[in-house]
C-alpha cells in the first residue's frame, strides 16, 4: 500500500510536471522590431541557435546596415568558434543568415510569430504605439518582450492586451558576447510566459535571471548609481578621474572604470536613464542628477560616440 501510495504520488507529480511543461511556448519564429546595435545582435543570437527570425527597421537601408553587422560579427565568431574547421564555419554562418528575413513592415510579418522583441528607440510613446499596433495583427499565442533599459515593463504592457504574455527581455551590449539576459515579470506576466522566455534565453546561449519590474532591474540599478557617484567623487574634487578609474579596475577588479565605462556607455544614455529615476523618485539621493553630467551632455559630449565625453577619443 506504501510502494503503491508513493508510485501514485510519483506518478503524479510527474504528470504534473509534464502538464507544466507542456503549456510552455516552445518558442520558434522569432520578429525583432529594430535593427540597431540590440536588435541586430539579438537577431543574430536567436538565429544562430536555429531560430527563423525577421528583422524588422524603418527603412530597407538600415536593414541593409543590420544585415551586413550581423554577418561581420559572425564571422569574427566563427573565427574564433571554429578555428580548425573552416569550413564548418562557413556553413555556420551560412546557415544562420539563411534564418534572417528582414522586412520594414512590422504588422504584416507577425502573423505567424511566437516572440516579438522590441528593440527600437528608448521613448514610451514610440514604443506603446508599436505594441498597441502590432497586439491587433500578432496571433494570440504570441509573447510580447520589450529589451527597455529604463522604461518600466508595466506601462508598455498596458498599451496591449495581452498583458499576461508581455514581460521584459533586457538583452546587454555587445549581445554576441555578453551572457546576460534578465528575464523581468510585470505582475501580470504569466508564469508560462516567464518559463517560456527563460526557456528562450537558454536556447539562445544565455544565462537568465529574474527580476520584478523595478527601475534598473538588477545590473542598471547597482551599476547606474555606482556611476554617478563616482561622478560626485570627482565633482567635489576628492579624486581625479583617471585615479577613480585605476582605483576601481585595480582595487576591485573591474575591467573598466566608471568614466571609461560612462563614455562607452553614452553619458545621454546614462543622463537619459538617471533622469527618468529622478522623477520617478525625487528625494532618493542615489538617483540625484549631476551638474558635470548634465554640462558634457550640453556640450554633445557624449562619450566615445562622439569623440570626447569624460576622455578625449581619436
Ligand atoms: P539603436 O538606436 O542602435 O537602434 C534602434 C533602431 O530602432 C534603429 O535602427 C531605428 O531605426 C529603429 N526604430 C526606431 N523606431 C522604430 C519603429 N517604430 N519601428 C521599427 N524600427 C524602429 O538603439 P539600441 O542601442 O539598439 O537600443 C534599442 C533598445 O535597447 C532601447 O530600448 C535601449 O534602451 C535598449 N538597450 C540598449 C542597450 C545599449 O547598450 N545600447 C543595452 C540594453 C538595452
Amino acid at each position: 500500500m506504501a510502494f503503491a501510495t508513493r508510485s501514485f504520488v510519483r506518478a503524479a507529480s510527474s504528470a504534473s510536471a509534464a502538464t507544466a511543461a507542456a503549456k510552455k511556448l516552445v518558442i520558434k519564429h522569432v520578429t525583432v522590431i529594430g535593427g540597431g546595435l540590440m536588435g541586430a545582435g539579438i537577431a543574430q543570437v536567436a538565429a544562430a541557435s536555429g531560430h527563423t527570425v525577421v528583422l524588422v527597421d524603418q527603412s530597407d537601408e538600415i536593414l541593409k546596415k543590420s544585415t551586413k553587422g550581423i554577418e561581420e560579427s559572425l564571422k569574427r565568431v566563427t573565427k574564433k568558434k571554429f578555428a580548425d574547421k573552416p569550413e564548418a564555419g562557413a556553413e555556420f554562418i551560412e546557415k544562420t543568415l539563411k534564418n534572417v528575413t528582414t522586412s520594414t513592415d512590422a504588422a504584416a510579418v507577425v502573423h505567424s510569430t511566437d516572440l516579438v522583441i522590441e528593440a527600437i528607440v528608448e521613448n514610451l510613446e514610440i514604443k506603446n504605439e508599436l505594441f498597441k499596433t502590432l497586439d491587433k495583427f500578432a496571433p494570440d499565442h504570441t509573447i510580447f518582450a520589450s529589451n527597455t533599459s529604463s522604461l518600466q515593463i508595466t506601462n508598455l504592457a498596458n498599451s496591449t492586451t495581452r498583458q499576461d504574455r508581455f514581460a521584459g527581455l533586457h538583452f546587454f551590449n555587445p549581445v554576441p558576447m555578453m551572457k546576460l539576459v534578465e528575464v523581468i515579470k510585470t505582475p501580470m506576466t504569466s508564469q508560462k510566459t516567464f518559463e517560456s522566455l527563460m526557456d528562450f534565453s537558454k536556447a539562445v546561449g544565455k544565462s537568465p535571471v529574474s527580476c520584478k519590474d523595478t527601475p534598473g532591474f538588477i545590473v542598471n540599478r547597482l551599476l547606474v548609481p555606482y556611476m554617478m557617484e563616482a561622478v560626485r567623487l570627482f565633482e567635489r574634487g576628492d579624486a581625479s578621474k583617471e585615479d577613480i578609474d585605476v582605483a576601481m579596475k585595480l582595487g576591485a577588479g573591474y575591467p573598466m572604470g566608471p568614466f571609461e565605462l560612462l563614455d562607452y556607455v553614452g553619458l545621454d544614455t546614462s543622463k537619459y536613464i538617471i533622469d527618468g529615476w529622478h522623477s520617478l523618485e525625487p528625494d532618493n539621493p542615489l538617483f540625484a542628477p549631476s551638474p558635470l553630467l548634465n554640462k558634457l551632455v550640453a556640450e554633445k559630449k557624449l562619450g566615445k560616440k562622439t569623440g570626447e565625453g569624460f576622455y578625449k577619443y581619436k
